[in-house]
Parts: structure tokens; C-alpha cells; sequence
């Protein structure tokens, strides 16, 4: 770890002080030999676990063969299979293409690019307490200030923001149902003050917030921006690269809400750990832009595409879909149990495997509970169970763990979290833990 911080920029953070070993379905060992539970998949990389015995097959089958021929030079069927199997997988029945990049910024870069393209229009609108990457676009299109954007500006032009379905923090004061999706109606607003519709290229929204908490809207959330986008021409991006690969209970997101986006972007957990991300859209869209106008170097590597071939193989052979939604209600179950017992707990909220619950000082005034988050993810790791938080306030504990986990490692896991919260709660004395 000197070494390291010797050698690494502080930058380039980390959230346990340990090395990994070796790793191998929801566990993972350290150098030391230490094993640790893994509720964090390596950031939402790992829904089909750490060694998927088809992933590393692939990539040995795969480096017998050829490591790299850059498809701008020597093109290969891995890109192509890969790109009809995501064509064919993704939500709408409409005639698609694929992109394959090295990362979920760089796919998010390029989203915006074709829409830009395909409508000749500048704009792109984004939301609060959304998360899209670490790029100059990916950032400027972030809104969660420290430590994502301090001290970068200045940020890519024409990018516009308004308040996400963030229901427990809810921008307008308001209450689901009766607020009547005003949030999602404000985009009418938008059009009238901050940017003409005409202008608009794109709307780029997380199907659930990843980095931003975990936060699921109401299915109108998408009904309105779908009713709203379309007539006008502006198109909708989907950012699914952590809701992504059956994380929710279902292979995207997008599925769960009756979402059909006009542009898709995947990455993080769809080549079993391997860095690869994609674009796949209308094929009207995504043939917009100039031939030489999109690609990389590394886009679409080899390995990550049999690799990521061997994942959607895995997700059909082990029914992961539904497992995912298996272990979310084993999740859920626990949590509103927590959520009973430890009023430092604000809201339980999820979809399928995606569960989080925020922390908070006081139920009433909602106050985050950042440092507690912070203590009870240490608590965890000193137990043996690596896991993360998210969040704008940094107080919300997010669970990212492989879809292959068994019930016991689920149940083990939850045993940890919920010591290390008992252990927290004792410590802290909420002001008023009758209101929910
Ligand atoms: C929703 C979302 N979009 C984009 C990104 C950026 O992906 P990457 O870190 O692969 O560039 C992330 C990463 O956490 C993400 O969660």
C-alpha cells in the first residue's frame, strides 16, 4: 500500500486497504489469504461472478487465437456476434445497431455523439444527482460535485439538468403519488426557460440512479419523458451501465419500467470483469454519423467480446435474471427488518438485486448520515464483507453482489452488514426514530 501510494496519484481512490488475491464467485482473497465476502463485484462488474468458468474459457479459447487486430483494420466475428446478440437483446422490437468502446464514459461520450449527429441538435439534458463517467463529457454531465467535478472545469457546453425522480429527497417538496410526477412534467418548463426543444439533441437518464443511490422512479417517471421527447424530435439515451446485465430482474432495466430508449449504454458487468461497454440503438441513429466517424483503438477488444458472449451465455445457462430477483426479495426482506429496528435507517429502496438503504441522523429532517455510512463500510470489511456506499450525501449502502452468490453467502453477508449496523446504531442517538 506505500507502494502504491507512492506511485499512484491520491486521485485514484479506494475504499478498502486491501490486495486482491484471487477471486472466485462472491468471494474474494486477499494476499494475506484473508477471504472476504464481495458485495461490491469490483464496482458492478461482476454480476456473474468473479472466474466465470465460461468467461475464462472464452478468454483462453480467445488468446489461442488472436489478441488484437483493432476492427478498423482487420475486423472479427466476435464484435459482430456480440453486436447482433445485444441488437437482438435489448428492449424494442425495432431494427438496431451496436458500438462497442472500452468503458461506460467512452459509451456515454458516444451516445451523445450520434444523437448529436442523427438531429443536428446541440443540447443534451441530464439530470441532478445523476452519475455518467469521469470523462470531460461524462463529468460535465455528472451532477454530483465533490469530488467528480471539483477542481476540473470548465465543463462541455450545452448540457442542461433538472431534478431527478429522487422521491425521498423529493426537489419540489412533493409526494408520490399525489405530486402527479410533477418532476417529470417540469421537463415542459424546461423547454420554455432553460432550453428550447429544438436544440435538444438528447435526454440521458439512468433508468435507477448507480452512483447516485440507488434510486428507483416511479414507471410514469419514463412515460412522460417518452410522451414528452418524442414528438419534438429529442431523443432518449438509457445509461444502463450499472442497472445493466440483470442487476434489476431483468437483462436491462429499461424492461422493468416499459422503457424503450432510442440508445442504449451498457458496460461495467457485460463482459465478466473485462473492460467493455456499448452503444446499441435505431439503426437510423446509430448510422448517422460519417463512416470514420466513430470506433478507438481498443474499442471492442477480442477477449472482452468472448468474454462478454460467454456472459449472456452464463445469464441463460444459470437463469441469473431470476435469480436476481430471488435474491433481491431476500435482500428486501432483510432490510425492512433493519429498517424496523435501527432508525438510523432513512429508506430501503431497489429493484430486483439493485437494493440500497440511506442513512440518516433524523427521519424527520432527512439529515444524511455520511459518516455512519462510512463507519458501518468499515465495520463490514473488518467482519469480512467488502461493500460500498453511493449516493450525493455519500449515505447510502448499496449491495453489487455477484448474481451467483448462493443463499448462504447472501444470508452471510446480510448477518455482517446488519452486525456492523447494530454496532453503528448503538453509538448514535437518533433525535426522533418514531416517523418514518
Ligand atoms: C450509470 C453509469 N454511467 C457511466 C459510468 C462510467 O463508467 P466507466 O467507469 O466504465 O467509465 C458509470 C460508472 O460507475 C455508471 O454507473
Amino acid at each position: 500500500m506505500q507502494r502504491q501510494q507512492g506511485s499512484v496519484p491520491r486521485g485514484a481512490y479506494h475504499i478498502t486497504p486491501i490486495f486482491i488475491g484471487r477471486g472466485e464467485g462472491a468471494v474474494v482473497e486477499d494476499v494475506d489469504g484473508n477471504q472476504f465476502l464481495d458485495f461490491a463485484g469490483g464496482l458492478g462488474c461482476l454480476n456473474v461472478g468473479h472466474l466465470q468458468p465460461r468467461v475464462v474459457e472464452a478468454i483462453r479459447r480467445q488468446t489461442d487465437r488472436y489478441l488484437h487486430g483493432c476492427m478498423h483494420v482487420t475486423p472479427y466475428d466476435g464484435y459482430t456476434r456480440l453486436a447482433e446478440a445485444l441488437n437482438a437483446r435489448t428492449p424494442g422490437r425495432f431494427a438496431k445497431k451496436t458500438l462497442l468502446v472500452n468503458s461506460g464514459a467512452e459509451a456515454v461520450e458516444n451516445a451523445v455523439k450520434i444523437a448529436r449527429s442523427y438531429t443536428g441538435r446541440p443540447a443534451i439534458l441530464c439530470f441532478q444527482d445523476a452519475f455518467h463517467g469521469r470523462t470531460l463529457l461524462g463529468m460535465s454531465l455528472t451532477g454530483k460535485t465533490h469530488p467528480y467535478k471539483v477542481g476540473f472545469g470548465p465543463f462541455a457546453p450545452e448540457i442542461y439538468r433538472m431534478p431527478y425522480a429522487y422521491c425521498y429527497r423529493c426537489s419540489y417538496g412533493l409526494t408520490y403519488p399525489s405530486c402527479k410526477m410533477h418532476c417529470a412534467h417540469q421537463i415542459e418548463d424546461v423547454f420554455k426557460r432553460i432550453v428550447e426543444p429544438e436544440s435538444l439533441a438528447a435526454v440521458v437518464v439512468e433508468p435507477i440512479l448507480g452512483e447516485g443511490g440507488f434510486v428507483v422512479p416511479p414507471s410514469e417517471f419514463f412515460h412522460v419523458l417518452t410522451e414528452t421527447c418524442r414528438p419534438r424530435g429529442v431523443l432518449l439515451i438509457a445509461d444502463e451501465v450499472q442497472t445493466g446485465y440483470g442487476r434489476t430482474g431483468a437483462l436491462f432495466a429499461c424492461e422493468r419500467f416499459g422503457f424503450e430508449p432510442d440508445l442504449l449504454v451498457a458496460g461495467k458487468s457485460i463482459a465478466g470483469g473485462l473492460p467493455l461497454a456499448s452503444v446499441t440503438g435505431r439503426t437510423e441513429i446509430m448510422d448517422a454519423p460519417v463512416v470514420g466517424g466513430l470506433g478507438g483503438t481498443f474499442g471492442g477488444n477480442p477477449l472482452a467480446c468472448e468474454a462478454a458472449l460467454a456472459v449472456l451465455e452464463a445469464f441463460d445457462s444459470e437463469n441469473l435474471v431470476q435469480r436476481a430477483r430471488h435474491m433481491g426479495d431476500l435482500i428486501e426482506a432483510k432490510m425492512k427488518d433493519w429498517q424496523e429496528r435501527f432508525p438510523l435507517i432513512g429508506e430501503v429502496r431497489g429493484l430486483g438485486a439493485m437494493r440500497a438503504f440511506e442513512l440518516v441522523k433524523d427521519r424527520q429532517t432527512r439529515e444524511p448520515a455520511k459518516e455512519e455510512a462510512v463507519t458501518v463500510i468499515r465495520g463490514c470489511y473488518e467482519r469480512g464483507l467488502i461493500i460500498l456506499y453511493a449516493g450525493t450525501y455519500g449515505n447510502v449502502i448499496r449491495v453489487l453482489v455477484p448474481l451467483v452468490a448462493t443463499d448462504e453467502q447472501i444470508e452471510e453477508g446480510l448477518s455482517v452488514l446488519e452486525a456492523s449496523l447494530a454496532a453503528v446504531s448503538q453509538t448514535v442517538t437518533p433525535q426522533s426514530s418514531s416517523s418514518r
